[in-house]
């Protein structure tokens, strides 16, 4: 496996192309499962995330073909040739998990391996579950998987109301609802953007969606989808990211593709530390004199509210302000996985359950780190990006995950960035 080193360079001025959502794009591809029309993906990111649902997608009988270098996704699944997703393939990804709405609901059942815990929690899948015997289905649980039946004639639209916002359930429900019969209401809704980008896809599909943004979501199922072409939207996580890098390092970055409305709590908390951000008609500029951070706190929530996926780059920008700031994680219960390794570069960290307290330092030094999901991983690089010597990031497996060409992009403005083989 690859690692990554980084040493503290000075400002950062440049560009950086935002690349297509990966969280999008991944609830994207499972829509194709809904019609036997191909979808066709354009401006698809190139992530080993989207590879493993490409692959688990094929085992069901869908054709995936990668064009345009891989940023045109053409998927088509004339026939569902299999309604069972593998643990092999399902542990991989728990975005495999939201194959399960569209499967159900145009087969009339799936079985689906449960996805299992994960590095930042238990993650579980009792909401999307809820949701869908809502919609009529028997489900049974054997063998660590979920098997799930429609009435005959299919799933019936009904009321879903979660008790707290989640996205993927939100996804599953509205997929498997575009085919119910009759009129499903989802209450408390996720709204992030990229539930909103799924039901235009969904939409422009032929889907009767009512609501996508808002926290109730209407849909009036149909008898059949047809194919589409959809450009997914821009991440606005890799987005937020290269925004906290000349937060960081001192400069100015255009992040081209970038919109304010993507990340507009966690823009408004980043001006709080003393970070000016412009918006032009194609991007987000960010400009710093690299004199040190005001310190902020911070809370996660869903859409619109501060990210999760956010938390640990705020992080990494905070260990350097002058001053305290504390972070309040509620989405996930043990996402403060990057703290100790911060903490080994010289950062002053104190995790408290869904608290961390971040005492600010002047300067940090390089060391080896590694993280064991995608956002601590590059709150690392980002740390790195003014520690003092080399910060030698291990696992970039997860990095590959989530984010394009990081080394490039980075690299293109001015950071000392290199991937190395371990
Ligand atoms: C999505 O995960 C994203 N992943 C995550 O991105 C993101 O952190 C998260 O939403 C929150 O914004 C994808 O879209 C592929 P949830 P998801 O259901 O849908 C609990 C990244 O780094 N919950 O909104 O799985 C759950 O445990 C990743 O790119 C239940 O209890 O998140 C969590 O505490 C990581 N029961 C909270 O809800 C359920 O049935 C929110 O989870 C479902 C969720």
């Amino acid at each position: 496996m690859d690692k990554i080193v980084v040493t503290g360079n000075g400002p950062l001025n440049g560009q950086i192309p935002i690349s297509g959502a990966k969280n999008t794009c991944l609830k994207l591809m499972t829509a194709a499962l809904l019609s036997d029309e191909p979808l066709t993906l354009t401006n698809v990111p190139r992530l080993s995330d989207i590879k493993t649902l490409g692959a688990l997608l094929e085992s069901l009988g869908c054709e995936v073909a990668l064009l345009n270098g891989g940023n045109v996704m053409a998927l088509s699944a004339g026939t569902i040739t299999s309604r069972k997703a593998e643990y092999d393939m399902v542990r991989k990804l728990r975005a495999s998990f939201n194959v399960l709405g569209p499967i159900l609901t145009r087969e009339g059942e799936a079985t689906v391996s449960l996805p299992g815990g994960c590095a930042i929690g238990a993650r579980k899948v009792d909401l999307h579950l809820m949701a869908l015997e809502k919609l009529g289905a028997t489900l049974t649980l054997e063998e660590g998987y979920v098997h799930a039946k429609a009435p005959e004639g299919g799933l019936i639209g009904a009321v879903i109301e979660f008790p707290f916002v989640t996205v993927g359930g939100t996804e599953n429900a509205i997929t498997a609802a575009t085919l119910a019969n009759g009129t499903t209401v989802i209450k408390n809704a996720a709204r992030e953007p990229d539930t909103v980008d799924l039901c235009k896809c969904l939409s422009a599909m032929g889907a009767k969606i009512d609501g996508a943004g808002t926290s109730t979501i209407t849909i009036e199922g149909v008898d059949r989808l047809h194919g589409a072409t959809h450009e997914v939207i821009a991440d606005r996580i890799e987005l937020g990211t290269f925004m906290i890098a000349p937060a960081i390092a001192g400069g100015e970055v255009e992040l081209l593709g970038g919109r304010r409305d993507l990340v507009e709590a966690f823009c408004g908390k980043l001006e709080a530390t003393g970070v000016q951000i412009e918006e032009t008609d194609k991007s987000l500029i960010v400009r710093h004199d690299g004199s040190r951070l005001k310190p902020v706190d911070v809370e996660t929530e869903p859409f619109p509210g501060f990210p999760t996926d956010l938390q640990a780059q705020m992080m990494a920008a905070l260990c350097f302000a002058d001053g305290v700031s504390v972070l309040h994680e509620t989405i996930f219960e043990n996402r403060f996985m990057h703290a100790p390794e911060l903490i080994r570069m010289g950062a002053q960290v104190d995790v408290q359950g869904g608290h961390a307290t971040v005492t600010g330092v002047e300067a940090m030094k390089g060391a080896q780190v590694m993280a064991t999901d995608l956002r601590a991983s590059v709150s690392l690089i980002l740390a790195g990006l003014k520690a003092e010597g080399e910060t030698v990031v291990g696992r970039v497996y997860h990095l590959d995950r989530g984010y394009e060409r990081i080394e490039e992009k980075l690299g293109a403005v001015g950071a000392k960035i290199e991937r190395m083989p371990e």
